[in-house]
């Protein structure tokens, strides 16, 4: 794979620069690590050959390890950093090497590859095995706001082609309003002109007196004339410039819609574990700056390309016809314009990243405070919050004032350079003037043709930073879109009906795919059965039952709804038949009554309150304010804990699903409540598979079966009493709480 050839080389490459004795093809894999066991930055390569395992630091020899003297490698999180090791066979075990957390994830695979080789003398290299936040190509490190794109490999007609690719479905407008451009253009092309015969003929005509004498009325009209065309040119140009402009705003809302629908429909589309990669504050940046800064460049570059371009070469061919000394005239002080503009450029581009990094982290800061503003208040820490928030907003300030700052100190030379640009024209017609060579209207016209020249050469000197900024957006944009959903469904997939039987056949999950959750997990639940989930906190219950949703595939062994692998089930059907009550309830703002509706778009205003009367949820809904009209806000804040409970078990009895899901469905309600709705619930669970996940071991009481996860597999299986007759982990586990309660009672 050229992936981990290009990292493998990177490495052998610096084996090879520290003159380590080790020949290549004795390699049988290596990887890079940076901190020694005492913690301190180290450049470090551990190698492994058909011997030993050889640790090389800053150059230098460190260890050698026979393999025949390890038992086995193994990979651990410490605070902050990763770290292997290596059990020895006389039970001891040593530190190989440690690294920062970005390694985390190679250290892992190739602790676990490493064991392969160990047991069988068998490697395979993949993708995993060489780092994946640094470029295949050119080894730099992956910035984070750009994906995994390295922006100096990427190839820019690529990039072009992306952006056309957003660009296409609004091709004839964007034809449309460069049409429209290069109409003003022509037409601020006839002004100069226009005017220049005002001057000659009329204002500045040493014989208008004779002329006047012999026709007053006609030079008088031709007089009325020129002026009138100078109005209707101005007028023209300003309604053709007011099309123009109704035109790109159209097509600038119109990308900015199919863009944002592109990015939103495919961040739906991503499963959870490509989705927790990225934070919400990264993600609404995504939907909603980049692909504004991409509509900004269609809106504001691309109808300019193409008048810009004609209008440069229009008044360059002009000038050079009436008199392309002038042109040159022009032209000799334009580098003193140029050359800070691109100093200028090259530092604001930095800046400009700076900036916009700042301003992230500033969201970010915003986004955290508001959403746990309860926990804020809860622990007093307002003032330090303000803090937090007044430091990263002072650097957003700090950044945006050296990046005007520097920006009003060009404008000085920019003018500078014009002004002697002006001064050598007016010197150069000034003199032909004098010299009868030139009239006074002529000297105008070409000054205003001048001037012209000026716009698409500032524009051409900025065109670098607006690319630059657009293709940033693109890259992100394209991240996003270009992902890997990594659970489509597949070609074959069936809709089921789903009957309700769940299987989980060796069955191991891993959240980052180094520590597993679960690990070879076996568990047979019969259609209708009822099962109760016990465990630790911690121990891996609601993953469990995520797998059973398919918001994650397993890593290995399968899990089968009536026998088919889920995998082969589409995704749609699945979750269409399983309800969930889930720990933390979520509900959108919206009314109570939109909230039901929502498990349930068709269902009837009785089917409705008959859930919530089932539910124990109707009686506090007909006391809020507006019934079930009453809008909850964010997350349904202005409910308890119990009342969105009561919702969220109202909207799985609507659903009328095959397979239920209650993790810690009850844990909010008090006994007086959870007592009332136990009729309901046992209502709800006839003739359903349901899992329940609870840590108040007494509403397991009715299960036919509990299910104890403990060491990331299942441990005991039975019904409440074989388990209580059995003494294990569930005898315990019920023991203490009987004591818990004994205790709080007293
Ligand atoms: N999205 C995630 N990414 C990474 N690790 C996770 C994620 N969700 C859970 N974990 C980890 O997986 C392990 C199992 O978590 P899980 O939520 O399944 O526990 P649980 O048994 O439901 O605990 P509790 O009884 O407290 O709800 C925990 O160590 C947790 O830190
Ligand atoms: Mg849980």
């Amino acid at each position: 794979m050229e992936n981990t050839t290009f990292y493998r080389q990177q490495l052998v490459n610096k084996l090879i620069s520290w003159s380590c004795p080790v020949k290549q093809e004795d390699i049988v894999s290596l990887f890079d690590y940076d901190m020694s066991k005492d913690m301190i930055p180290t450049d470090g390569i551990v190698l492994l050959t058909d011997k030993k395992v050889i640790l090389m630091a800053d150059g230098n020899m460190q260890h050698e390890i026979e393999l025949s003297g390890i038992d086995k490698f193994v990979f651990r999180h410490d605070v902050g950093s990763v770290a292997v090791e290596c059990d020895i066979k006389e039970g001891e075990t040593i530190v190989l090497c440690r690294a920062t957390m970005s390694h985390s994830k190679l250290l892992g695979h190739m602790t676990k590859k490493f064991n392969v080789y160990l047991e069988k003398k068998e490697f395979s290299e993949d993708e995993n095995t060489s780092p994946d936040d640094r470029c295949p190509i050119c080894g730099t490190p992956y910035k984070k706001r750009h994906g995994k794109i390295c922006t100096n490999c990427v190839s820019k007609k690529k990039l072009f082609a992306r952006l056309w690719e957003i660009m296409r479905p609004h091709k004839w407008m964007l034809l449309a309003g460069s049409l429209f451009f290069v109409f003003s253009l022509l037409i601020s092309l006839i002004n100069p002109y226009i005017n220049k015969i005002l001057v000659d003929n009329y204002v500045n005509n040493p014989e208008i007196k004779s002329l006047i004498e012999d026709d007053k009325t006609k030079v008088f009209i031709g007089f009325l004339l020129a002026l009138l065309l100078t109005l209707g040119s101005s007028i023209l140009g300003y309604l053709i410039n007011l099309a123009r402009n109704l035109i790109m705003m159209k097509v600038g809302a119109g990308t900015i819609l199919d863009l944002r629908k592109m990015v939103f429909n495919k961040i739906q589309m991503l499963s959870m574990s490509g989705l927790s990669k990225k934070t919400t504050g990264e993600l609404t940046q995504r939907v909603i700056s980049d692909t504004q800064e991409v509509q900004n460049f269609i809106n504001s570059q691309i109808p300019n390309v193409l008048g810009l371009i004609l209008q440069l070469i229009g008044v360059s061919v002009m000038l050079i016809i009436y008199d392309w000394r002038l042109l040159i005239v022009f032209l000799l002080p334009l580098p003193l314009t140029i050359i800070p503009m691109r100093i200028f450029h090259r530092f604001s581009r930095k800046i400009y990243s700076r900036q916009w990094q700042a301003s992230s982290k500033c969201n970010t800061i915003l986004h955290d405070i508001f959403s746990g503003i309860r926990v804020v208040k809860a622990f007093g820490t307002e003032e330090k919050e303000t803090v937090r928030y007044d430091a990263a907003a002072r650097r957003v300030r700090d950044l945006s004032i050296r990046n005007e700052t520097r920006y009003a100190l060009l404008v000085p030379f920019i003018r500078f350079g014009l002004m002697i640009g002006n001064f050598m024209v007016l010197y150069y017609t000034g003199v032909k003037i004098l010299d009868g060579f030139m009239t006074v209207g002529e000297a105008s016209m070409l000054s205003s043709y001048v001037a012209m020249v000026y716009g698409p050469i500032n524009w051409l000197t900025n065109i670098p930073n607006a690319l630059n900024r657009v293709f940033t957006s693109v890259i992100r944009i394209f991240d996003i879109i270009d992902e890997k959903p990594d659970m489509i469904d597949k070609d074959k997939t069936v809709d089921k009906d789903i009957i309700g039987e769940i299987e989980f056949k060796n069955a191991t999950f891993s959240y980052d795919g180094v520590t597993d959750v679960l690990k070879n997990v076996n568990i047979k639940i019969r259609p209708g059965e009822m099962v109760g989930l016990v465990g630790k906190s911690g121990v891996g219950k609601s993953t469990l039952i995520n797998l059973v949703m398919r918001l994650y595939d397993v890593n290995d062994g399968s899990i089968y709804i009536d026998g088919t692998d889920i995998r082969d089930i589409s995704q749609h059907s699945l979750r269409s038949q399983i309800g969930v009550v889930l720990q933390e309830t979520i509900l959108f703002s919206g009314s109570v009554y939109d909230n039901l509706l929502y498990a349930k778009a068709d269902a009837s205003r009785e089917e409705i309150i008959n859930a919530a009367k089932t539910a124990g949820a109707h009686e506090f809904i007909m006391r809020l304010p507006d019934g079930y009209n009453t809008i909850i806000g964010e997350k349904g804040h202005t409910l308890s804990g119990g009342e969105r409970q009561r919702v969220a078990i109202a909207r799985a009895l609507l659903r009328n699903p095959r397979i239920l899901i209650l993790d810690e469905a009850t844990a909010s309600l008090d006994t007086e409540i959870e007592k009332q709705i136990q009729d309901s619930l046992q209502l709800l669970i006839k003739d359903r598979t349901t899992i329940a996940i609870a840590h108040r071991l007494s509403t397991l009481r009715n299960a036919d079966r509990i299910i104890v996860l403990d060491e990331k597999s299942v441990a005991e299986v039975g019904s409440h009493e074989e388990l209580m007759k059995q003494k294990g982990i569930y005898y315990g586990l019920v023991m203490a709480q009987r004591q818990m309660s004994k205790m709080s009672r007293q």
